[in-house]
């Protein structure tokens, strides 16, 4: 395999070739990943809601993220890793930022870290990226801070919150960033944001006018019955299918179908 590295992923920008990116947080679901030539493989926070079963990201730890991300690191040998910082390991300060950055590229084998946020964060961005470690930004809809807006619905839509999201694309792009996560935000917007700046823009629910597009794994394998916005396009239902298996294994080992007398010794 060539290895996909941030330096490709610029190039593939320039190339108008869009980007695959999607989430994984196991060792498993990393190989099938992989094996499908994804480019790009996000050890997203959202392993608090889809793996632990949390309302929302903030309760994942530093710790708990590692796990996940080493994990995935021993199933992937194309794609480029990228681990998110939690909640709370990165918001204090830069010398904060930069010692949850370094350990989770030493304890996990990551290739990079996203974090939330745009300007409030700039300087912890900076310390990490002299340090030498690429970062990815992550704008629009942030899930660490739901909080602060009460709701997941769909962010910038008012002028003010536009200008100030083209604001921190710019500045991202500026200080080193290699790419950008766009969430939930106008279409419209999303496009003029991907235009604006010569980094990947890769958008989950910003439309087609991004430089690529990340969905959950969970999510877009149809294992989540209950969630189902707008954005997201389900490319199986392995929800059925497993229940559809798990069902048919009870009723077997019920039945004395199974084990039959090739499966036993
Ligand atoms: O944690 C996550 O899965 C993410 C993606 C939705 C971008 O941050
Ligand atoms: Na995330």
């Amino acid at each position: 395999y060539k290895r996909v590295t941030v330096k490709s992923l610029t190039e593939m920008k320039k190339n108008d070739e869009k980007i695959s990116m999607i989430t994984a947080y196991d060792y498993t679901m990393a190989q099938i990943v992989d094996h499908s030539e994804i480019d790009v493989v996000l050890v997203g926070d959202s392993a608090s809601n889809v793996m632990a079963g949390h309302e929302t990201t903030l309760p994942i730890t530093l710790d708990q993220m590692i796990y996940h991300a080493s994990s995935v690191i021993r199933g992937i040998q194309r794609a480029l890793v990228v681990v998110d910082l939690p909640f709370g390991s990165y918001q204090s300060d830069p010398k904060e930022a930069l010692r949850s950055s370094i350990r989770i590229m030493k304890e996990s084998g990551a290739h990079a870290v996203k974090m939330e946020g745009g300007k409030e964060i700039k300087d912890s961005i900076k310390r990490i990226l002299k340090a030498g470690i690429p970062v990815m930004g992550h704008l629009g809809l942030t899930p660490q801070s739901i909080y602060k807006f009460g709701t997941y619905t769909v962010r910038a839509k008012e002028e003010y919150e536009a200008k100030k999201l083209k604001e921190d694309a710019k500045m991202l792009e500026r200080i080193g960033c290699f790419a950008i996560v766009l969430e939930k935000v106008p279409a419209k917007l999303a496009k003029e944001v991907a235009e604006s700046v010569s980094i990947p823009v890769i958008g989950i629910g910003a439309g087609g006018g991004v430089d690529g597009q990340v969905l959950v794994i969970h999510d877009m394998l149809g294992m989540n019955k209950e969630f189902s916005p707008r954005f997201l396009r389900r490319y199986a239902d392995l929800h059925t299918v497993m229940t559809d298996a798990l069902k048919q294994y009870k009723d077997d080992v019920k039945s004395q179908k199974f084990p039959d007398e090739n499966e036993q010794y």
